[in-house]
């Protein structure tokens, strides 16, 4: 007999768990799985990652496209801007024969009606199978995740973490150098509010190697990120001026001064273009050495630098391309 509190009437049953499409290999690593933050991988993982990511970068260089994701449908939920996560996962999506429902402009969606993030993640899970947001609140991936029974690829929470842009850059770093350990790596700028740095020096605690902060100090890093990074043994520099550290930098990683972030202007505009890297910067960095930039960059690398082989950013974009193909792959049972 059913009760108020127990009614006895159950959904189908593909409705009351997750359901495995047919042909998903569900012994994959990371199947089904969400990639919320840096701290869910082991070193074994981003092995692997890297493994996959750069055999996808052969079969792109050899074939261009080809049909893995064949039939899946990526859902781009993006509740902030972006070009380069965006874009590159539509491509990876795309190369690899699956589709897309790009939502971009969440103003266009029922978002402005009021809708909750929970209700348009259930809303888009029933449509695709796997799900890429990017929101400007910390912690709302992992909100999404709670209610997700598809995977959800966190694609940048407000000030949290961005966890795919920190594995291209390692990847990144890996294909460049030939190797992270015993790099010394300088993160240099917005440390405060770049959560691409708070994933990436996340990332790089599970390497041997030391890690320079450079930033005006009104834009340390987050203690609790160097507390993490301190457990694990890594030794750690905080600096405002980069001539401290150049000289002996493997990898200079500058990121933009995040204004979006500040709530008094006129801080921003204190701190806007107190670093700037020119060619006469340059002439004093290594010579092998790699600069990297997330992007968008606005006043902090010159353009005069594009020139320098050293200037590794816009290869860095199509590394992503690489690691965000191997991901989906992944979470989807396909690598
Ligand atoms: N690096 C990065 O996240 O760039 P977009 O904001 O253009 O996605």
């Amino acid at each position: 007999m059913a009760t108020r509190n127990q009614p006895s009437y159950r959904p189908p049953q593909r409705y009351q768990s997750r359901h495995l499409p047919f042909g998903d290999r569900r012994d994959a690593p990371f199947y089904g799985k969400h990639i919320l933050s840096v701290k869910q991988f082991s070193r074994d993982d981003l092995t692997y990652i890297f493994e996959v990511a750069h055999e996808m970068r052969e079969m792109v260089l050899r074939v261009g496209s080809f049909d893995l994701l064949k039939g899946k449908i990526l859902a781009n939920l993006f509740y902030e801007p972006s070009t380069r996560t965006a874009s590159s996962f539509i491509a990876a999506m795309q190369r690899l024969g699956g589709s897309v429902i790009p939502i971009h402009e969440v103003r266009y969606s029922s978002v402005t009606k009021g809708e909750s993030l929970p209700d348009t993640v259930r809303t888009l899970e029933a449509y695709a199978d796997v799900i890429v947001l990017r929101h400007p609140q910390k912690g709302s991936a992992e909100l999404a995740a709670r209610y997700a029974r598809k995977p959800i690829i966190n694609a940048g929470d407000g000030t949290g973490e961005h966890p795919t842009q920190a594995l291209l850059d390692l990847f990144t770093i890996r294909e460049e150098l030939g190797q992270v350990d015993g790099l010394t790596i300088t993160l240099l700028g917005d440390l405060k509010y770049g959560r691409t740095v708070h994933s990436l020096a996340r990332l790089l605690s599970m390497y041997r190697v030391e890690l320079h902060y450079v930033s005006p100090p009104q834009l340390r890093m987050p203690r609790e990120i160097m507390e993490e990074v301190a457990q694990a043994g890594i030794p750690q520099h905080e600096h405002t001026y980069l001539d401290e550290v150049l000289p002996i930098t493997d990898v200079l990683y500058v990121t933009r001064v995040q204004k979006e972030r500040f709530s008094d202007p006129a801080v921003y505009e204190q701190v806007k273009d107190f670093y700037v890297i020119t060619p006469e910067v340059m002439a004093r960095a290594k010579d092998r050495m790699i600069l990297m930039h997330p992007f968008p960059r606005v006043y902090e690398i010159s353009e005069e630098v594009d020139a320098d082989p050293r200037a590794a950013y816009f290869r860095q974009m199509e590394y992503g391309l690489y690691v965000r193909m191997a991901l989906l792959a992944m979470v989807l049972g396909k690598a």
